[in-house]
């Protein structure tokens, strides 16, 4: 039974959701679907995800949308992704930018064609101003690279005489990471059944509250993500104190 002073102080939704968005394969095959049915049905899942975020008040949504280990699947299904992410920006810009979303891309985005970093940019420029929910889309990422890119770029002023090893603190770092200006995800949902990171915000991610969901991500809707805020908000945060 809650008591009446938690019932009028209902914790605190999480400010920053970031997911992995995993299943559409096996959404597919149950319905004897091509795989690219099952991505579609993932990027209708995405608009859900969105608007849910911002009718439960949640400022940072974070998508892992292709990672860095994704160009090993096959040429169509890669294909068949870029599609659907052109199709994605192209729809939804519109909406994004009137519901007030901010949309960002992190990752290292240097493979992807000139039309897509174009779309990329173009969505980026005119939804910059915008600070209802910040839409982070995780494009050719992956945390190994990101922390070992961060490295590289402090060992490179560190040569240059611009700063001292010494200077090098945990703010300086993630200063250097792709995620510079996002606070650290307090919720990271995993649909699917699947319990890794998969090399998905490993810095981010050290207090974390992990969510793995039995879910196929084409399935996730409204009343998915109502559940996971409740779950998260049922959870006692120590960040390593005592309670
Ligand atoms: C994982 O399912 C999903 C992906 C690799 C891609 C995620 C892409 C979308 C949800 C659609 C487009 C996204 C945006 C932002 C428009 P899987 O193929 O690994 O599924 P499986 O594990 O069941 O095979």
């Amino acid at each position: 039974m809650l008591s009446a002073s938690l019932k009028s102080h209902p914790a605190p939704v999480p400010t920053h959701i970031a997911i992995i968005m995993d299943g559409n394969g096996r959404w597919a095959k149950k319905r004897l679907l091509p795989r690219a049915a099952g991505h579609r049905k993932g990027a209708d899942a995405v608009r859900k995800a969105v608007k849910g975020c911002i009718e439960h008040g949640i400022s940072y949504l974070t998508l892992f949308a292709f990672s860095s280990e994704n160009w090993k699947r096959p040429a169509d299904e890669i294909d068949d992704l870029m599609g659907l992410l052109r199709l994605y920006i192209r729809q939804e810009l519109d909406q994004l930018r009137k519901n007030g979303v901010k949309v960002r891309f992190i990752g290292d985005l240097s493979p992807f064609s000139d039309d897509i970093r174009s779309l990329i940019s173009d969505a980026e420029a005119e939804t910059a101003a915008n600070n209802r929910l910040v839409l982070s889309i995780a494009l050719n990422y992956g945390s190994h690279a990101e922390i070992a890119r961060a490295a590289r770029s402090l060992a490179q002023d560190a040569a240059d005489g611009i700063l001292r090893p010494s200077d090098i603190t945990e703010e300086v770092f993630a200063a250097k990471l792709h995620t510079y200006g996002l606070p650290d995800p307090d919720l990271l949902i995993r649909t699917s059944g699947e319990k890794r990171l998969s090399n998905f915000l490993l810095w981010q991610s050290a207090y974390t509250e992990l969510l793995f969901l039995d879910t196929l991500w084409p399935d996730f809707n409204r009343k998915a993500l109502a559940s996971a805020i409740h779950e998260f908000q049922s959870r006692e945060r120590r960040f390593g104190a005592r309670s």
